[in-house]
């Protein structure tokens, strides 16, 4: 009945203190078996065997007990105080010191829980020194040690008794104490003895109980301390555990058989002060935020907005920013039976958009295509003449590049040229692909109307730069429709050329200077006209400066030659034989030719050219043998004069002999 009511109570106490501990560091250890001892750092004459804490050894031979001094540590340090902050602890362990029997000596020294900075038992801490300090570090200030001491031998003057409990502050010499006698317990009995310490960290009091046997209420404390601030003689973090001693002639063996051991969790020191973590908050944020403007300026440099309203409308009858799926449906999603044609730069597809026949050039996504298309939005989506391509409208979604512009019956120049497939059309000598004079003359004069008004009347000076057969589509009468702009350049009247890095325009149709210049002008687009008019009444191919193919004689050289022998008339094109205006088609060649003078000083303007093609300027005068490229190019007048004359330092090349 007692044993029970007993156990009970034990019970509530255990209970309670567990309460009490709502957030704590809890050791547990009923016995030290393998698996608790890495849990342990035992230092000096110390060991971890039989399941117990062999605080000094356990050895057989009682000879060997002598002059021992070890501490046995929990491995890592707990926080006993921070700031104001003191954390409660009780430590709780059964221990047994026995004494060696038969042994002539008197028992010694003594074991000790003890809170330390440092792990290492000092040298020469046997003896008397219970472990916890030497000779030389014994009254120290500094604050490395507290000990709770039972000590078994009376070694000093002022040392109460040998069978005593103390309190010792980096000394050996006790601050508090108190025999044990007097309570019927002997420290040095071999029998085991339960031992708790109570710290209060906020009552700063200390109590230490002693028992008999295994977890058996005693009376009060044998010790109780008040005012005892273990803050000040002891550093923030300490290592918890025990030391003991053996002297030269007292010995016995001192080991813990149990421990429980909790103390309040107090939090860790913040290591970095208020005014780091606001530095460190605020660069996080910094850098957060350039994180964020990278990617966003990443994000903005691959996608140029093409919102509509960063594209120029002019009154409102620009070009209509069209939806991807509205031209999905109106080309059957790019079917491939809608398909008008192909290029290096994508596939243009027939369509129908609001009941009207539209062609949906799908341009490739390239950074080219995209500037392509803005390049045309910005362009021909402002300019409106009867021999321009109207573009109706783009898209720019979900990576798709899309222009559409009017359907052209009559496809472009170069397929009733040359056929289908590029060939010429002697292959396929039927009278529907042979495009009439009339319509070639008609034509010319379209794509000249065209550029004059690009050249002079629009707004803003434009430059094509890819004047071409396949650039001229042919609406459902024939009339010449100017378009791909995707190279076109707009510039304010002044300027009069664009220089790029890249020369652009296609092989055949670039003037001579353009490949030292790289700068596209208003004579490089006559010059590209010029060839245009040499390929319709010819029908021939320009053929290219740059090809390697030399068997196609360049155009220009092939024309010229003829008009030097006076046999111009055989350059028109023999599938009109018979059914053209001779003197027309002659005047156009000659015309042509002008155009392609290798001084762009020399050629004529848009404007002039036109006069000419409506019979109201005479034909500029040219030279019957092709004038040497020179460059820079002499002046007009200049060049009037004897050519031998002047230019010496003037870099004359061989291109146009090529
Ligand atoms: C101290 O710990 C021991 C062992 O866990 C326990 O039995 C005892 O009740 C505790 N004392 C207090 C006051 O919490
Ligand atoms: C006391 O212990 C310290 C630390 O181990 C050591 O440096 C010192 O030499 C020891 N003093 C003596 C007298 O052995």
């Amino acid at each position: 009945m007692a044993q029970s009511c007993r156990f009970l109570v034990l019970t509530l106490l255990v209970s309670f203190g567990a309460l009490n501990c709502a957030s704590c560091l809890n050791l547990t250890y009923p016995d030290f078996s393998e698996e608790y001892k890495g849990d342990f750092k035992d230092k000096g004459n110390s060991a971890i065997v039989k399941e117990a804490l062999q605080v000094t050894y356990d050895l057989n031979d009682d000879t060997l007990l002598t002059d021992l001094s070890g501490r046995i540590l929990y491995k890592n340090p707990v926080r006993l105080w921070k700031k104001k902050q003191v954390a409660s602890f009780n430590s709780t362990f059964v221990f047994n010191v026995s004494p060696v029997k038969n042994r002539v000596g008197a028992p010694g020294d003594g074991l000790a829980f003890i809170l330390t900075e440092e792990m290492e038992v000092p040298h020469n801490s046997m003896g008397q020194w219970l472990g916890i300090v030497n000779v030389s570090t014994n009254g120290s200030s500094h604050r490395s040690i507290v000990a709770i001491e039972f000590d078994t031998k009376k070694s000093f003057p002022d040392d109460l008794d040998n069978n005593h409990v103390g309190l010792n502050i980096n000394s050996i010499n006790s601050r508090n104490k108190a025999s044990l006698n007097s309570t019927g317990i002997t420290i040095a009995s071999e029998r085991n003895l339960t031992a708790m310490i109570l710290y209060d960290g906020v009552k700063k009091t200390m109590n230490i109980s002693v028992f008999k046997g295994h977890f058996v209420l005693a009376d009060p404390p044998v010790l109780s301390i008040s005012d005892i601030d273990l803050s000040k003689y002891l550093v923030g973090k300490v290592y918890v555990g025990f030391s003991a001693s053996t002297g030269a002639v007292s010995v016995e063996r001192n080991c813990v058989l149990e421990w429980y051991f909790s103390i309040d969790d107090i939090g860790e020191d913040p290591k970095i002060p208020i005014w780091g973590w606001i530095i460190i908050s605020v660069s996080i944020v910094f850098a957060l935020c350039g994180v964020l403007g990278g990617w966003l300026f990443f994000c903005y440099k691959r996608k140029p907005k093409l919102d509509g309203h960063d594209l120029p409308i002019i009154s409102g009858v620009g070009p209509k920013k069209f939806k991807l799926k509205d031209l999905k449906g109106a080309t059957g999603n790019f079917s491939e039976n809608r398909e008008l044609g192909r290029g290096a730069f994508g596939i243009v597809y027939k369509g129908t958009v609001e009941g009207r026949l539209v062609a949906v050039k799908r341009i490739k996504n390239t950074p080219k295509g995209l500037q392509n298309l803005v390049a045309e939005v910005t362009t021909i989506g402002s300019l409106h003449h009867k021999n321009l391509v109207e573009l109706i409208g783009w898209c720019y979604e979900d990576r798709e590049l899309l222009l559409v512009y009017e359907y052209m019956h009559n496809r472009s120049l170069d397929t009733l040229l040359y056929g289908e497939d590029g060939k010429l059309s002697e292959a396929k000598p039927t009278q529907d692909t042979t495009l009439s004079w009339k319509k070639r003359y008609n034509v010319i004069c379209g794509v000249a109307q065209a550029l004059d008004y690009l050249h002079n009347e629009c707004l803003k000076r434009v430059l094509h730069r890819d004047i071409k057969a396949s650039n001229i589509l042919l609406d459902s009468d024939f009339n010449a429709r100017l378009g791909d702009f995707g190279l076109a350049r707009m510039f304010k009247r002044e300027k009069t050329h664009y220089s790029t890095k890249e020369i652009a325009g296609t092989p055949g149709y670039m003037a001579p200077e353009l490949f030292l210049t790289g700068k596209a002008t208003t004579e490089t687009d006559v010059f590209a006209f010029g060839v245009l008019a040499l390929v319709v009444a010819s029908g021939r191919k320009p053929g290219s400066q740059n090809e390697d193919d030399e068997s196609i004689q360049n155009i220009i050289d092939w024309v010229w030659q003829h008009y030097s022998m006076g046999t111009i008339s055989n350059a028109i094109d023999p599938k009109l034989k018979g059914n053209c205006d001779e003197r027309q088609a002659k005047c156009m060649l000659l015309l042509g030719l002008a155009c392609c003078n290798p001084n762009p000083n020399l050629r004529p303007s848009m404007g002039y050219v036109m006069q000419v093609l409506i019979g109201e300027a005479s034909l500029p005068q040219v030279p019957f043998e092709k004038p040497a490229f020179v460059w820079p190019a002499p002046s007009p007048s200049f060049t009037h004069e004897d050519s031998s004359s002047g230019g010496v330092l003037s870099i004359i090349t061989t291109l146009d002999g090529r």
